[in-house]
């Protein structure tokens, strides 16, 4: 396994699991040294407890990057880094073709590339061609195998996968994938045997859709917001059409990761490049961008305004369940705060702020308590569950200010009423009235009238 990053260490150990011998190599040391000392750099739910069992069995193993480690190998994958180019929406390649370049003079007779990282369409054909070049003698195949695991359900996702897709174009390439999946295949989960072209526009397309559907759920959520709508109801009314279905269709700050923002500027570059541009996923670029720079703004309006005000932010990871901060909404949000003269401060379960410039403004609280102690205002990024338990009413107690403002609709409006809030969530009208001081909250609910066609709390 060439990379042990988010896809190549769970795949990795995942084949240990499997039952294969598994050696995974990376170029950086750090990651390597924790890894050798049984300390997963990156966290994913499951992914300690089965690397240490697969490590004591003697089938997984961590190594710095040597080509001779491959050597030996009937499988060499690759799962290396595939990041935006820098200013750019073209997929950087260089990690993946400096990886073949490496283990092209090692590779055994009969060895089966397996190319895991998200690639543009042809790039299995171009790594062919590096490695016969090299090796014109050589019989080998090269297999396109993309991975849909998501950050936080990695090792479920690659256990019991909706379907595994693999191009290749000769009989040794499939006969190898078939030995690698046999055992799902054995419990009749579908495998898509395709080209290697078809296999990387399935990635890419998958990705595209999915974020696709998130961004047609937060403009459906903004249009709520203007009309007196919930989005809650609106999402839950579409998604129950079995050919719409209820998945990622919940609004939110903006869709993050390592994967979604960078896979659909991938698309749309590789349309555009072709001549064939992906208007929709062009706009589901534009829009997620707008409405990662408009957090900051929808914070203001809740406020008045954020100068001198003390702000909580809850979770700053780009989902929840991952330490994973690349693209996170937070990452946009907090400068912006800090720069309209807030005082900030972030909690989050797992991620660890050191070193991360747009959070250098802002302070790491150690607690959810500690974040929420006398700030003027709450605002829920990222939904972890710890914040889904949160007592509303002792937090209400804690903070000095009303206004919470959730922009992934965790909490109920009438259990933030009832705490006293001024409540902000996105994709309905936010509770407005007087808000209660401190000692008030949680006294029982308010005598309620219904004049007209809303609810007026009194009292
Ligand atoms: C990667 C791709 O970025 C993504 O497009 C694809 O969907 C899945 O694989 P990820 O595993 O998150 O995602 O990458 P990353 O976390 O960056 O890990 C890549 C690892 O490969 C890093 O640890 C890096 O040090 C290592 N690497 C990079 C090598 O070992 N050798 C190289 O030549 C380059
Ligand atoms: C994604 C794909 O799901 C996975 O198949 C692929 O292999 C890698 O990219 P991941 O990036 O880990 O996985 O996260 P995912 O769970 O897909 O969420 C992506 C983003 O969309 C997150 O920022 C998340 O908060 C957001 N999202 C998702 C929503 O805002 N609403 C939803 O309903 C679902």
């Amino acid at each position: 396994m060439i990379g042990a990053g988010y896809v190549g260490l769970v795949t990795g150990t995942c084949l240990a699991k499997l039952g294969f011998d598994v050696l995974c190599l990376d170029t950086d040391a750090e990651r390597v040294a924790a890894l050798k000392g049984g300390r997963s750099p990156i966290y994913e739910p499951g992914l300690d407890a089965l690397m240490e069992k697969q490590v004591a069995e003697g089938r997984l193993r961590f190594d710095r990057f040597e080509p001779k480690g491959v050597a030996r190998a009937d499988f060499v994958f690759l799962a290396v880094g595939t990041p935006s180019l820098p200013g750019s929406d073209e997929a950087d390649l260089s990690q993946i073709f400096d990886a073949t370049r490496m283990v092209a003079p090692q590779l055994r007779p009969g060895a089966c590339l397996v190319v895991k990282s998200t690639v543009p369409a042809g790039t299995n054909s171009a790594i062919r061609a590096i490695v016969s070049d090299r090796r014109p003698e050589l019989a080998f195949s090269v297999v396109s195998n993309p991975e849909f695991l998501r950050e936080g359900r990695a090792v479920e996702d690659f256990l019991r996968p909706d379907r595994i897709v693999v191009g290749c174009h000769d009989a040794a390439g499939r006969a190898g994938m078939e030995r690698i999946y046999r055992s799902f295949m054995e419990q009749s989960v579908p495998v898509v045997f395709t080209t290697p072209e078809n296999a990387e526009l399935i990635k890419y397309a998958a990705n595209a859709f999915l974020a696709m559907k998130v961004a047609f759920a937060n403009e459906v959520s903004d249009l709520c917001e203007a009309t007196g709508g919930d989005v809650r109801d609106v999402v839950r009314g579409i998604g129950l059409d079995a050919r719409i279905g209820p998945s990622f269709l919940q609004p939110g700050p903006g869709f993050g990761g390592s994967c979604f923002p960078k896979d659909t500027r991938a698309f749309v570059d590789i349309g555009r490049r072709l001549g064939r541009p992906q208007r929709l996923v062009e706009a589901v670029v534009a829009i997620n961008e707008d409405r990662k720079e408009s957090l900051a703004s929808r914070v203001s309006e809740a406020l008045g305004s954020c100068a001198g005000k003390t702000i909580a932010i809850l979770g700053v990871a780009f989902k929840p369940d991952t330490d994973d901060l690349r693209e996170a909404p937070a990452l946009r949000l907090i400068p912006a705060l800090v720069e309209a003269g807030a005082a900030v401060r972030f909690y989050d379960p797992q991620v660890d702020a050191d070193g991360v410039s747009e959070l250098e403004g802002a302070d790491q609280a150690p607690s959810l308590a500690a974040a929420l102690e006398g700030a003027d205002a709450a605002v829920l990024v990222t939904e972890w569950a710890e914040f889904r338990m949160l007592d509303l009413v002792s937090a209400r107690r804690r903070m000095s200010g009303a206004t919470f403002i959730d922009f992934r609709n965790v909490y109920s409006r009438e259990a933030m009423d009832e705490a006293g809030f001024l409540y902000h969530p996105i994709g309905s009208a936010p509770l407005r009235d007087d808000a209660r001081s401190p000692e008030q909250a949680g006294s029982g609910r308010r005598q309620r009238q219904a004049v007209g066609d809303g609810q007026v709390a009194v009292g």
